[in-house]
């Protein structure tokens, strides 16, 4: 009995042992890499790099595996295997000079889920479909704002609610992110809604809350994961399933504003983004282009999400960085007062007279790194970048920090230095390495909108306070890194100038 219970014990384990030697046998076979194919750390055989990754910087993690594989290397989570291209010189071989193999995003499980695989928003749709949204979205972004100074002129009246907000604190140290978020979000509502809403509308802070949550989630370990097993983790309790809830609750806040805009729609004079979609919508053949009610709702949260976070996040680190280096705040005063003087609003021409002030944002926007890694693309067909063959249908990321970052291209990449932008005469120079927007045919459509918001808002906060931190306090460099890279929570002193 006993010797049968022991030889049935082993019956049991010795059934565990193949499986697992079956596991690892069909994944060790499922490795096998084509010729050329980029190195890559050693991964384990089910769970691949997970731990390498589950760092609390990855971007830093992965940028500095350059230095041991070479500036293409792969990194595997389960099956799953994404090729990182780091360095200003080989990003831009993928980004630019192979523009068309790499204009594609992956099918990723989580973001087929989240995305309607045929229609993908902005951030997700590929092909004709893609093209034909990002050109509408850009000629819009245009007609409602950029291009008749429309934007202009809201950007300046939010300055003047941000610094009411600010000013309430009578010098006292208070936390900025809220106002800036709300007066960064406030832009973009109403090129795409037509509406602002009130800085302590309880609706716009549960917003910020659901989407702050969610970016992060994005970028952490939860969602390779999610990529690599989703059947498993679609079963699985987990923070990984707040990503899917709060887009939920994102898409109902703009299911809302699509159904208000149908109920008054005018045809003849558009409004706003909505409108301006749903007349699009009525020609039924442009159905196929994404013009649906389903894809409206998407490309509007893109527009949102993409639009929000990223804008008001570089101010947040402009504050910090200014705070921690008064010199250059000093500088940056000193030109605002001797080209626009203490009242008159800052307009966007004023920034072609001040080489200093534009080149401080730059190195805001360079050391913020706001979007540390990027957003993924898909080889379209097998690409020779470098000495790597690339194979059709991989997963590539081009690691922004890396180029921004980049110890070939900056003087002194990891200290703050407008001088990287400005020639010994002090006039504005542009650098190849400059990519917080990313490079390319899938590079930010906001580009426009974001400078434009960077300047006006960083300049009339400049004019109107000096800005310090707490006494005692150091504000900190590091922060919490998920699809976004955003400052840990911080206060700082106003004193009105
Ligand atoms: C400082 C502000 C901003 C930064 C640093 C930034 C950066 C980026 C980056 C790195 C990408 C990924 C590009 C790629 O995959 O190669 C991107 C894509 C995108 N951004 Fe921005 N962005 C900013 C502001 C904005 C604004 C204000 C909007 C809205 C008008 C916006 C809308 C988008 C959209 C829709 C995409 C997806 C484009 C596509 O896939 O074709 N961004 N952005």
């Amino acid at each position: 009995m006993l010797m049968y219970g022991v030889f049935l014990g082993l019956n049991v384990w010795g059934v565990l042992l193949l499986s697992l030697a079956l596991v690892l046998l069909v994944c060790s076979v499922g490795k096998k890499e084509p010729p050329g194919f980029p190195r890559g750390p050693l991964a384990l055989p089910l769970l691949g790099n997970v731990f390498n990754i589950a760092v609390k910087q990855p971007h830093t993690y992965l940028t500095q595996l350059a230095d041991t594989y070479g500036n293409v290397f792969c990194i595997r989570v389960g099956q799953e295997k994404t090729l990182f291209v780091c360095g200003w010189k080989m990003v831009k071989e993928v980004l630019v000079t192979q523009a068309d193999a790499f204009a594609d995003r992956p099918h990723q499980a989580l973001y087929s889920r989240l995305y309607n695989r045929h229609t993908g928003g902005l951030l997700c749709s590929n092909g004709k479909t893609w093209r034909r949204q990002r050109h509408f979205a850009m000629g819009t972004l245009r007609t409602f704002g950029l291009a008749n100074g429309t934007m202009e002129r809201s950007i300046c009246r939010e300055s003047q609610q941000l610094h009411q907000a600010i000013r309430k604190h009578k010098g006292e140290a208070f936390e900025p992110a809220a106002y800036l978020n709300s007066a960064v979000a406030n832009i973009i509502c109403q090129v795409v809604f037509g509406r602002r809403f009130d800085y302590s509308d309880p609706n716009l802070q549960q917003l910020h809350a659901t989407m702050t949550e969610m970016i992060y989630l994005e970028g952490s370990v939860w969602a390779l994961l999610y990529d690599a097993f989703p059947a498993l983790l679609q079963r699985l309790p987990g923070p990984h399933n707040r990503i899917f809830t709060n887009f939920q609750a994102l898409q109902e806040f703009i299911c809302a504003q699509v159904k208000s805009h149908k109920s008054d729609l005018d045809p003849s004079n558009p409004r706003d983004y909505i409108d301006a979609f749903l007349v699009e919508s009525k020609d039924k053949a442009k159905g196929e282009l994404g013009f649906t009610e389903e894809n409206l709702v998407l490309c509007c949260l893109d527009l949102f999400i993409a639009g929000t976070e990223t804008s008001s996040k570089t101010l947040q680190w402009g504050l910090i960085f200014l705070i921690q280096n008064p010199q250059i705040q000093d500088k940056v005063q000193a030109e605002i007062e001797r080209v626009i003087g203490p009242s008159r609003f800052p307009e966007m021409a004023d920034r072609a007279h001040m080489p200093y002030t534009n080149a401080v944002i730059h190195e805001i926007q360079r050391m913020a790194n706001i979007i540390p890694l990027n957003g993924t693309r898909m080889a379209t067909k097998d690409t020779q970048v470098g000495e790597y063959v690339i194979p059709k249908g991989s997963t590539v990321l081009p690691i922004l920090t890396s180029v921004l970052f980049d110890k070939n291209e900056w003087e002194t990449p990891h200290t703050f230095n407008p001088g990287h932008f400005l020639d010994a005469d002090g006039n504005f120079v542009k650098r190849n390495a400059f990519l917080p927007f990313s490079a390319g045919k899938r590079a930010c459509l906001g580009e426009g909108l974001a400078r434009m918001e960077l300047f006006l808002f960083l300049v009339g906060m400049l004019q109107k306070f000096k800005f310090s931190t707490v006494e005692g306090v150091e504000l900190s460099s590091e922060g919490i890194v998920g699809m976004t890279r955003t400052p840990y929570p911080f206060k700082i002193c106003a004193e009105t100038r």
